[in-house]
């Protein structure tokens, strides 16, 4: 997507996202922030959205959360006030390609439903590689192309909607996996019914 069509496009999201995909993506959400409250403490949640995710952290994680929308992130932080979220260190509106803070700062970086929507994921994937540690974990929940079946032709049939939809559809997983800072070391299939795959990388120490 482009940058313009990503503000457009979650602008229109923000009210609804929380009731619509949100809910669908709910159990996929749950799992990996379990995976993540054992490798914190110092968490970036790139596209953080409406912060569905952020009340499921340990209260002794210290996590920070990005987004380009001003509309999503306003839903973060009405959240945070709400539930008393402590644990929520900073909401920061920030593009995911260029992020605002030193290498190696963060134990662990997740980004969920981001690489299909974000301008250049391999700008993305390039900017959270340098700035997790090294030894800490990336871990991506997103949803990629198939190769085969209906479901795979209807992902390239909806592909030249990606700015009205808000991600794209037909999106390949090998745009993610080509950082050689990276070993990836998981893969599965995620909820909802296998349509998400979970990714574990951990950057490699420096030789
Ligand atoms: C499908 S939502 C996912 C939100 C959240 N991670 C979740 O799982 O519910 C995608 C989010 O990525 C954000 N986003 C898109 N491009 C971005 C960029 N370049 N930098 C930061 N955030 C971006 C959008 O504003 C939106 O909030």
């Amino acid at each position: 997507m482009d940058i313009n069509a990503v503000t457009t496009s979650y602008a229109r999201w923000a009210p609804i996202y929380d009731k619509t995909f949100g809910a669908i993506t709910k159990a996929g959400r749950r799992r990996t922030v379990a995976y993540l409250n054992a490798h914190g403490p110092r968490l970036l949640e790139v596209g953080v959205g409406t912060g569905l995710a952020l009340g499921g952290y340990r209260a002794d994680m210290e996590v920070t959360g990005i987004d380009y929308s001003n509309e999503m992130l306003a839903k973060a932080k009405a959240k945070v006030d709400k539930e008393g979220l402590r644990h929520v260190k900073a909401l920061r509106q920030m593009d995911a390609r260029s992020l605002d803070f030193p290498d190696d700062s963060f134990d662990a970086v997740a980004a969920m439903h981001l690489v299909s929507v974000v301008p250049e994921p391999e700008r993305v994937m390039s900017e959270m590689a340098r700035v997790v540690r090294p030894g800490g974990k990336i871990v991506i929940t997103n949803h990629f192309a198939r190769d085969k079946g209906f479901l795979a032709l209807l992902e390239r049939l909806t592909a030249p909607l990606e700015n009205l939809l808000g991600w794209h559809s037909d999106f390949p997983i090998s745009r993610v996996l080509g950082d050689d800072r990276l070993e990836l070391r998981e893969r599965k299939p995620f909820p909802p019914v296998g349509m998400m795959t979970f990714l574990v990388f951990e950057k490699r120490s420096p030789a």
